[in-house]
């Protein structure tokens, strides 16, 4: 679906460059090409980079890592 109608950024685009590292709307839109030109998508734009970031803290590995308890998932 269309994000920004000014710049005709779709939101698979906008989940990409987050998914690269982005953090911000307005840096993710300069990735694409241009900046915000209205800036009314700005808001909607940023929920959707939250959303891909919400479960990764700067610096955190994609999935956390979970270490077995002693036992857990040997063979019986
Ligand atoms: S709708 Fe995105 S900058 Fe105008």
């Amino acid at each position: 679906m269309y994000v920004c109608v000014c710049n005709a950024y779709r939101d698979t685009e906008i989940r990409a460059v987050a998914q690269a590292g982005v953090r911000c709307a307005r840096k993710a839109y300069q990735e694409l090409g241009n900046g915000p030109q209205c800036g009314r998508c700005l808001t909607f734009a940023q929920g959707l980079i939250d959303g891909v970031h919400e479960d990764r803290p700067h610096g955190s590995p994609v999935a956390p890592i979970r270490k077995r308890a002693v036992g857990e998932g040997a063979h019986p």
